[in-house]
This record gives structure tokens, C-alpha cells and sequence, in this order.
């Protein structure tokens, strides 16, 4: 069963003044890299795993999708998506993505956000997601760096020398990680970037692209709270195509 940390009073609290949710897509950092990876939506049956606010569904709803369904185990996540959201095109649905079972060829675009590091058995749920996707459909993605996920403490220390450095152990230790944010006793799960492109191929994608998403030392300088990003990737980013012939 999920952790389902999203639920909990003063995690949501924090978590909802964060400036993704706050400002939504525009406030992502990393949602122009995202986008660039999306395929056209319009006339797309679309699926967000781990939707939270509904943000991205909005969005795609926006863009002229043909149906979004939002799934996410969080009912308060879940009760603001609903909220938010006007268009009919659009449904959320509350389920656990280690249990979802989504219909074969229901979907042409399945997207999720920061959603995938919770999830216990990724084989399991992308191969699911392979099948609900019509033949040529893409999955893009976005998980917590492995880099950045793998360390037993996961902040910057700043050397004798004055050098900011990313405490790297432990990466090869893939699992459960229990960290700190908002609340103690947040998991996440740690796996390396060779566990995700090989879990996207063993499900039948073809791998596309992947982005380490961090921060060029030009963006750094224009956006200092960000100078941390140049050491080391924040994000993974991943689109892949469904094996098959284009829809
Ligand atoms: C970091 S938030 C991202 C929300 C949204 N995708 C975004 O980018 O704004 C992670 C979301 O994944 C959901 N989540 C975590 N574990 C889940 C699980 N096992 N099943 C379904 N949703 C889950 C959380 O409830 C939360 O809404």
C-alpha cells in the first residue's frame, strides 16, 4: 500500500506553497524541457500518472486534448485538481499506481511528473502503461535524478576548500529511501539511471530521449537560487515511444 505523504495535513500544507504549485507549469523549472519532449496532444488521449493538482492535464485540456484522466492516490491533491478544473474533457480518478490497471489501447500520450520515485514496482506499472497506449503512443516522464536521490543525506556540503559538493554514496544501492521533506519519514525509491532506461526498453519502448535537467552556468547566474543545479542533476527526464506502428 502507498505511503501516500501527500495526504498528510503539514506535508500538503509545504508542499502547496511550493512555487510549482503555486505558479503551476511556469513555476516548474524544468517544464520547458518537459514540453519539448511532449508530442502534439491535441485529438490525444491522454493519461498523467500522479497528476496532483492537475496542472499538466489542464494544460493538455487546453491544448485541444481529445480526453485527460488524472490519476493520483492523494484525495487532497485530488479534491484541488477537481476544483481547478472546468473542462469536461478532463477526470481524475484516486488510485494507487502500484495497483492501476489501465484498459489496452485506451490512451495515445501517458505523461507523469516527479511521480515515479514513489512507486514500489516501476517494471510492473510501465509495462501496464505500455499496453493502455495505442501502438506509436509516447510516455514522457520525470523522476528525481538518481544522483540526486541516492545519497543516505541528501544536501550539499561545502568542502575545506570552499567547493560546493554533492555527497554522492550509495548509488549503487537501489531502494527505499526515507528522507525529510516538509514532514520526517517521507519514501521515495531509489533506482539508477540504467534501472529506469532499462525498465522503459523491457516494457516495449523504444527510448527517444533523456535529459539530466540541472542548470547551465548561464541559467545559474540568472537565477542564483539555482547555483546549487550546476554540480549535479536534479531531474531525469525521459520520452519513449510504444513499439508498433504509428497510430
Ligand atoms: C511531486 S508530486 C507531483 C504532482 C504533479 N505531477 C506535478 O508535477 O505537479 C507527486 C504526486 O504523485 C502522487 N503519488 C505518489 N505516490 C503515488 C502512488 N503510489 N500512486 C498514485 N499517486 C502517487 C502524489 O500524491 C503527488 O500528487
Amino acid at each position: 500500500m502507498a505511503q501516500n505523504i501527500y495526504d498528510n495535513p503539514e506535508f500538503h500544507a509545504g508542499y502547496s506553497t511550493l512555487g510549482r504549485q503555486v505558479h503551476g507549469l511556469d513555476g516548474a523549472a524544468e517544464w520547458p524541457e518537459m514540453r519539448a519532449l511532449l508530442p502534439e496532444v491535441s485529438g490525444a488521449r491522454v493519461l498523467d500518472l500522479g497528476c496532483g493538482f492537475g496542472w499538466f492535464a489542464r494544460w493538455a485540456a487546453e491544448r485541444g486534448a481529445h480526453s485527460v484522466l488524472g490519476v493520483d492516490v492523494s484525495s487532497k491533491m485530488l479534491e484541488r485538481a477537481q476544483e481547478d478544473t472546468e473542462a469536461a474533457s478532463v477526470r481524475y480518478q484516486q488510485l494507487d499506481l502500484d495497483e492501476f490497471v489501465p484498459a489496452s489501447s485506451s490512451f495515445d500520450v501517458a505523461f507523469s511528473s516527479l511521480a515515479f520515485h514513489y512507486v514500489r514496482d516501476l517494471d510492473r506499472l510501465l509495462s501496464a502503461t505500455a499496453g493502455s497506449l495505442a501502438a506509436g503512443g509516447a510516455l514522457v516522464f520525470s523522476v528525481e535524478h538518481p544522483i540526486y536521490s541516492a545519497p543516505s543525506t541528501q544536501a550539499f556540503e561545502t568542502s575545506q576548500a570552499g567547493d560546493r559538493v554533492w555527497p554522492l554514496d550509495n548509488y549503487l544501492a537501489e531502494g527505499e529511501r526515507v528522507t525529510s521533506w516538509f514532514v520526517d519519514g517521507v519514501v521515495k525509491r531509489h533506482r539508477t539511471v540504467a534501472t529506469y532506461v532499462n525498465a522503459v526498453i523491457n516494457a516495449g519502448f523504444v527510448l527517444d530521449r533523456m535529459v539530466e535537467f540541472g542548470a547551465s552556468t548561464e541559467q545559474a547566474q540568472a537565477h542564483p537560487e539555482r547555483a546549487d543545479d550546476v554540480h549535479r542533476p536534479w531531474f531525469l527526464l525521459l520520452k519513449a515511444t510504444r513499439s508498433g506502428a504509428a497510430r
